[in-house]
Formats: C-alpha cells, structure tokens, sequence
C-alpha cells in the first residue's frame, strides 16, 4: 500500500512555539511508519518555513542549528511542498497535521492557508478555530446555546485607553470579586490574572490590554479544573474526564511550564452521573462551535455548589507524549497510534464531505 505522506506543520509565531515542539516530536514518534511517510515542517519564531526536520532534531529545532531548505506551500490547489530557492517541488503531500497552538497555528489564520490550498488537514476548519480562540466570541456562542458560564463581559484596550475609571465602575457594578481578566485572544494563561479589588483589577486591565485589544473579565470562583478530549466530526466522542490540580493559587502560566508541581489526575475522581454529564457538555460545546477531528473542553466544577462551567474550549491542545488530550484517550482506551490514525482519516472524510459542495454555480 502506498504510504500517507503527512505534513506535520509545527513551531509557529506564536507564544506556545516551545509546547509545539514537544507536541510535534511525540506525533512523529508515534505515526506509524508503515502507513506514513511523516514530512515534519517547521515554522519559525519570525514565520520561515524549514523542511524537512529529521524526527529527531524537531524537539530542539531554531534555524540557527538547522542546516536544511527554506520552503512554503502556495495558497492555490493541489500545491507541494515548495523548495523556494529554486522553486522546486520538494513532495507532494497528503494531508497537513497542523500541530502549533495558540496564534497563527490555533486561531484560523494557518487554516485559512490550508483551505487556500485545498489540502485535507487535522482539527477544526477557520470558523470553529477562530471562534474556539476568540473568548469573547466563544462566550457569546455558549450563552446562545446556553452552556453553563461564569457571569463576564468585556472591553476595548481603547476603552481602558479613554477612560479606565469609568471602565472599572461599569465592572465592579455588573460583576462580583475575584475577577479573572484576559486577553481575549491567547493562552497559557499569558496576561491572565486574578483581581480581588479595585487596584487589582485596574493593573489587570493594563497587564492584560498589552496583549489583545479585547479584554475579557470573568467572576472567579473556587473551583476544580476538569478536562474532556472529544474526538470526531459530526458525531464526535468525548473522553473520561482529567482534573488538574495546579500548583499556584490558579493555573497560571509558571504552573503550566515552569514549576513541573501541577498535578494531572486520570480519571478524575467524580460521581458517575457528574462525568455523563460533562462529557454531554464537551460534546455539546464541540458541535456548538462547529469543530472536527479534536479539541479539549476545559470546565470548573465550583468547590462550593458543585455547579459544573465550561470554561473554554482548545481546537489543538497541548500533544506531548505527557499531555491531558491523549493521555484521556490513551485511558479511554485509545492508544497514542490509534488516535493518530482516527485524526488523519477525520481530516480526509472532511475533506471528502467538503468537496461534495458545488462551487461553480450556473443556472
Ligand atoms: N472564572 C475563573 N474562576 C476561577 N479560575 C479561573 C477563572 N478563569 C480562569 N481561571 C484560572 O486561570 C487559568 C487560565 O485561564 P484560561 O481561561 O483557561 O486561559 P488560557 O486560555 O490562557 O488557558 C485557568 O486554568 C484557571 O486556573
Ligand atoms: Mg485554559
């Protein structure tokens, strides 16, 4: 049988480019390589696109050390992968496994791209990422389909820019303390903090607009972290669900990456009826917002009430051969290799269904 060449598109201009690194080398590890041909792809910190990096280098990859081309594929059909020096097909590829996280890899924009180029891909197409990415719009599409969330609402950088006092005034009136402020577009907890008061929550609001114009203000409430992996298209399947015990007072960006204390527990430790129900919420909160092939929904279950609310939602979560999404699987019963199996075959029948569409209309 002719092997599958896969495209694993990593690195990225974004704030996760290191985690991308480790999710990529433990998805070319476990491809099996006598189904595919794996074409690991590197897209650097300024956005240059090297290829091909041995599986091996991939984890401490910096075009500094690396030795290879500079390539692209163009945003038209049936593109290869382009050598640009001299403009030569380097390989033909089959489908893209996009795996940076974060902007430019998670949002839609790279996405986009690989519409442009009609390629079948992994993950979510650029509505389902964009939106996914996009807090405030996230938030706005679980209350129209009335997901369980924490009170919020939002603001401009340039509103804060005008008048901050009348900002925190129509904040404090509409939300209670401790609030959570972040920009609306990021992870990894980058620009995120917890305000207990005015003061608090006024350098909230400036640490947070230097990162987006969008900045969103959230009740904080006490809670357990738990996370469901959902794998498929239009009938998807969500996981056993994890809980996440950081570390710090809130999971934060140094109790993501640096402390190494943070605590992931599988399963996690909750009553039969309370993990029916979050896997109906993943599933439901994957359909909302129009995902494939995977994501990660991540709730708070409230210490208090024991009211569950969907946080958020990651269309390419964190891959690493220690991470939450296959760890779930791999306790679900799917195992690193079959996960990768079902995530390529998703993207081909998506692609399949989305060519059914005619694009030239003529009456
Ligand atoms: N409303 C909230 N109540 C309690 N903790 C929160 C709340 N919002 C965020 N947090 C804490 O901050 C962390 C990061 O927030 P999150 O919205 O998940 O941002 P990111 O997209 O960067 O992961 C969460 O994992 C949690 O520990
Ligand atoms: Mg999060």
């Amino acid at each position: 049988m002719k092997k599958i060449n896969v495209g694993l598109l990593f690195g990225g201009r974004s704030g996760e480019h290191e985690v991308s690194l480790n999710s990529a080398f433990a998805i070319a590890s476990s491809l099996d390589k006598e189904k595919y041909n794996v074409v690991p792809i590197a897209i650097a910190k300024n956005g240059q696109w090297f290829a091909p990096i041995k599986i091996e280098d991939i984890k401490s990859f910096s075009p500094d050390n690396y030795r290879g081309q500079e390539v692209t594929i163009l945003p038209q059909p049936n593109t290869k992968l382009i050598k640009l020096e001299k403009y030569e097909p380097l390989i033909n590829l089959d489908v893209i496994f996009p795996i940076i996280h974060g902007t430019n890899g998670e949002d839609g924009t790279l996405q986009g791209l690989l519409e442009m180029v009609d390629i079948p891909y992994v993950g979510a197409g650029v509505a389902g990422s964009a939106v996914g990415m996009d807090k405030v719009f996230m938030k706005k599409i679980f209350a129209y389909n009335k997901l369980p969330q924490v009170n919020f609402s939002y603001v401009l950088r340039s509103e804060i820019e005008n008048d901050i006092s009348n900002i925190i005034n129509k904040l404090i009136n509409e939300l209670k303390f401790p609030l959570f402020v972040k920009p609306a577009n990021l992870g990894s907890s980058v620009g995120v903090s917890k305000a207990k008061n005015e003061a608090e929550l006024k350098k909230a609001l400036l640490e947070a607009s230097k990162y987006d114009r969008k900045i969103i203000i959230e009740e904080g409430k006490e809670v357990r972290e738990i996370e469901v992996s959902v794998l498929g298209n239009e009938q998807p399947q969500a996981s056993i669900p994890g809980e996440i015990i950081p570390c710090n007072e809130f999971y934060d960006y140094k109790a993501k990456y640096i402390d190494d204390k943070s605590i992931l527990e599988i399963p996690a430790k909750l009553d039969k009826k309370t993990v029916n129900e979050l896997q109906k919420l993943a599933v439901d909160t994957y359909l909302a917002l129009d995902c494939a092939g995977l994501a990660r929904v991540d709730f708070f279950i409230c210490k208090s009430t024991g009211k569950i609310y969907i946080n958020e939602i990651n269309t390419l979560p964190g891959f690493t051969a220690i991470s939450m999404y296959p760890k779930l699987w791999e306790y679900t019963g799917v195992s690193m290799p079959q996960l990768l199996d079902r995530l390529i075959s998703l993207a081909f029948d998506r692609y399949r269904d989305k060519n059914k569409n005619i694009t030239n209309y003529t009456l």
